[in-house]
């Protein structure tokens, strides 16, 4: 039986690590072994740690690779990237290859807004609501004024601001939708802090209305959406489809016309396009972590995307016209390059030094491309090899380490399944013979 705990918040690491390993580990001392294996030795970068989060015990490490030969609009770029998850870097560094000699990858930020709603319920009429809304429109925008001061000057700051009325969806309901430019931050602070100051504004404003007929708008909440379907960037390669021919694979055309399927699938199928997507996130998540962004936001708003149309589906898309192969994504991505992690986690300034300092907007390419990149590796894997072939070539040392291979042994399996195909049951059969 577990027991509950009341002011656990209080309790110092020390003890808190004491109390879980009394209360769930049958005071096992191996439990705070690991834990403490995993403290840092630097006693204020692990206090750094320790205070990004609450009831920190420890530290959860993911690897942090590189993936280099990125050439985008003509610059090249080492991609910092953090994942768990064995051949995404392999897969990104291999697509960054194939496309440097095929002139790389462009970008285009096709739009840089963000959103945040003040959701409120209003029962009477909404002619009055509107006219309400129409003479204390200046007023809204005029008490942001402080926040949105130095905002403005980083050229940000608050672009719209609108009443929607959503009473056809839920009885009573309506928005004021305002829409934001944040420039390098992502802007989530920000955004809160002027829409709570805009509903403050407006529920004590709208009791001194006379207009309103006796019925007040009543705040239900305000909060960023982190949809940000005007926040969007497209990469894109593109090039001869002759230049696509894969040597003991198929013709330029042959590979062309069954990647260009594979999309098309992903188009019209949601099963596939889940997957599809995936693979996608596999680049973008890891550098949008390796840079202290926030990837749930960027999951859920990227999901949602997908799924604009009443469907989801796929992110990329292909074409072949007049013998030129195209390649492309578009991401809504609300990404910062100041504030949050970026200054704080050491190895996000790493990240963000080894891209050259970006602003948000060049953040933003670089991880659409990095999804673009993830999803031409995969589908030309999907389409020619099969992904296994290479995904467990990648994947065989997690397995010879599971197997707990010792480093002569690693190093003769490698060589050995150079040329043997790597699933679980090989590398342990391939282990047990070699320790015969
Ligand atoms: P390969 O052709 O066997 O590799 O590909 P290679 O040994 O000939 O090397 C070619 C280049 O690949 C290297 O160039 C590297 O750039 C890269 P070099 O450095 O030699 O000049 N590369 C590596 N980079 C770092 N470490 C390595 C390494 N090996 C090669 N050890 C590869 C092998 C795995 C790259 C290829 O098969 C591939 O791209 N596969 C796709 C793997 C993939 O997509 N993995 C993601 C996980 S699967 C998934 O979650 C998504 C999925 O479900 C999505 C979907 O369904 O759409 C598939």
């Amino acid at each position: 039986m577990q027991k509950s705990i009341s002011g656990f918040s209080k309790l110092s690491k020390v003890e808190k690590i004491n109390w879980l390993i009394a209360n769930h580990f049958g005071n096992n001392k191996q439990a705070k072994t690991v834990l403490k294996s995993y403290w840092n030795e630097d006693k204020k970068l692990q206090q750094l740690h320790d205070e990004f989060i609450e009831n920190t015990i420890s530290n959860f490490y993911m690897p942090f690779g590189v993936a280099p030969n990125f050439l985008i609009n003509e610059r090249l770029y080492v991609l910092p990237m953090t994942i768990e998850e064995s051949s995404v870097v392999a897969a990104a560094s291999n697509a960054a290859k194939f496309w440097l000699t095929r002139g790389g990858f462009k970008t285009t930020v096709l739009s840089t807004e963000k959103i945040g709603h003040v959701h409120f319920t209003f029962k009477g009429e909404k002619d009055t609501l509107r006219n309400c809304f129409e003479t204390l429109k200046p007023q809204l925008l005029k008490t942001t004024a402080p926040l949105t001061k130095n905002m403005e000057k980083r050229g940000g700051g608050i672009l719209d601001l609108k009443l929607i009325d959503y009473t056809s969806k839920m009885p009573h309901y309506y928005q004021l939708e305002v829409t934001f430019e944040t420039a390098d931050a992502m802007g989530a602070n920000f955004i809160n802090s002027c829409l709570e100051q805009i509903a403050v504004t407006f529920e004590t404003l709208s009791k001194e209305a006379s207009n309103l007929k006796g019925f007040l708008p009543e705040v239900i909440m305000s909060i960023l959406s982190n949809y940000v379907p005007n926040c969007v960037v497209r990469a894109e390669v593109c090039c001869a489809v002759d230049d696509l021919s894969l040597e003991g694979h198929f013709t330029g055309n042959k590979f062309a016309e069954k990647f260009i399927q594979a999309v098309r699938i992903a188009e019209v199928e949601p099963f596939r396009a889940v997957t599809h997507n995936k693979g996608i996130m596999n680049g973008v998540d890891a550098i949008v972590i390796a840079t202290g962004n926030d990837f749930r936001a960027v999951e859920a708003g990227v999901h949602a995307y997908a799924a604009k149309s009443g469907q989801y589906a796929s992110l990329s898309h292909a074409t072949l016209e007049n013998n030129i192969f195209r390649f492309w994504v578009d991401l809504p991505l609300a990404l910062g390059t100041v504030g949050g992690l970026t200054a704080l986690h050491p190895m996000v300034k790493f990240a963000l030094e080894l891209l050259g300092k970006p602003s948000a907007k060049d953040l933003m390419q670089i991880v659409a491309v990095a999804g673009l990149a993830q999803n031409f590796a995969a589908l030309r894997s999907l389409t020619t090899t099969g992904i296994q072939k290479g995904h467990m070539k990648m994947h065989l040392l997690n397995i010879l380490n599971q197997l707990e291979a010792n480093p002569a042994e690693k190093e003769q399996l490698i060589t050995h399944f150079k040329t043997n195909s790597v699933s679980q049951r090989a590398v342990f059969e391939a282990l047990k013979n070699l320790r015969a």
